[in-house]
């Protein structure tokens, strides 16, 4: 109800709060601070996204919110605590950097928090509460609402540091979807952010292209144009843009974005990787079930002219089977 619900906002709040004031200005989260400094962040980044730390003894959030009234079963609803087996109220994160996820609004609605000691796993994340759904909100969005709409554009990212790292460097219509997969809620709020479109990037791993397949057909169902940059293998955009510094990554990943089509036909040369030879008739008939999948007919016939220039092949022969696919599709 909404009472709850206003408690839970005010207690994330307050959690947000302490954790930054320990990463800050306390010893308990001197360690957190200086990872996050030499992982190249600023204080005014830290602030600006309310960064912060969960410290080891395990007592000092529960304890802060208990003496500020909030009962036991609250504090465990919103996943900021939980009862141990003697029955005692722990603090649920400890010894992590804290990552506050807001809303759309910006209230501070879960955390997501990472452990400075390569404990698995790496990033934990508030689990479901009545105003916390991950599948529901994009990291970073209120930040980022404003250089959405100015640019009309939003860069899609895996994960948090990602959109810090590029809010830091000026390029402030980044958000993630937390986690590899795209649901169909948060394309929702993309349709409804995005004039012009979203462009995906995410890591340059298997997992992440993997995602960006994923991605591409949930987007493309919601009718939201798109196009895919991508990363150097085994990099992701926070690192890229710390080694290679935010003009050449504009210049060489965001402005490379290619068409999802484009995109698709290059991955597929990496599962034939004979394409140009002895492969090249598996290849092309890979391609032509894509081409057969892409709505707009300019970007099927600008593809096809393509593949047909590349792989030295006929126009004619293209369409043709192009054609016979796409009649069986409808
Ligand atoms: N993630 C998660 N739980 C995990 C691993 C990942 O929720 N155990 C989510 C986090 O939101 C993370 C994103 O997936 O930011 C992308 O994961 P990954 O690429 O593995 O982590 P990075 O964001 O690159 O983390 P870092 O740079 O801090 O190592
Ligand atoms: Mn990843
Ligand atoms: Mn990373
Ligand atoms: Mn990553
Ligand atoms: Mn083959």
């Amino acid at each position: 109800d909404r009472k709850l619900r206003a408690q839970l906002y005010e207690v994330n709040a307050l959690a947000t709060k302490l954790y930054n004031h320990i990463l800050m200005n306390h010893p308990a989260g001197a360690q957190g601070l200086s990872y996050l400094l030499e992982r190249g962040l600023t204080k005014k980044t830290i602030a600006q996204f309310q960064l912060g730390y969960s410290p080891a003894n395990g007592r000092d959030l529960v304890q802060f919110l208990r003496k500020r009234g909030f009962s036991v079963d609250l504090i465990v609803q919103a996943g900021l605590g939980l009862i141990s087996s003697d029955g005692e109220l722990f603090d649920r994160f400890r010894n992590r950097v804290m990552f506050p996820i807001a809303d759309l609004q910006g209230r501070t609605i879960g955390f997501g928090a990472r452990t400075l000691t390569g404990d698995d796993p790496k990033y934990i994340n508030t689990q479901e509460t009545p105003i916390f759904r991950k599948g529901n909100i994009l990291y970073g969005y209120a930040l980022a609402r404003q250089g959405i709409r100015k640019t009309g554009k939003a860069v899609l990212l895996e994960g948090y540091m990602d959109v810090i790292a590029l809010h830091q460097h000026g390029i402030t219509h980044a958000i993630a979807s937390l986690g590899t997969a795209l649901t169909t809620e948060q394309a929702a709020i993309l349709r409804r952010a995005v004039a012009d479109e979203v462009i995906l990037l995410y890591d340059g791993d298997s997992a992440g292209q993997k995602a960006t397949q994923k991605s591409i057909e949930i987007l493309r169902d919601m009718d939201i144009p798109i196009r895919v940059a991508q990363m150097p293998q085994d990099v992701d955009p926070d690192e890229a843009i710390r080694k290679q510094g935010v003009d050449a990554f504009r210049s060489d990943v965001l402005d490379k974005a290619v068409s999802a089509l484009e995109y698709q036909l290059i991955q597929l040369t990496h599962k034939h990787p004979q394409h140009m030879t002895t492969d090249r008739i598996d290849y092309l008939r890979d391609a032509i079930s894509i081409l057969a999948l892409e709505e707009s007919s300019i970007e099927r016939e600008a593809m096809a002219e393509w593949l047909s220039k590349t792989y030295a092949i006929s126009l004619a022969a293209l369409k043709d089977d192009l054609n016979t696919q796409v009649r069986l599709k409808s």
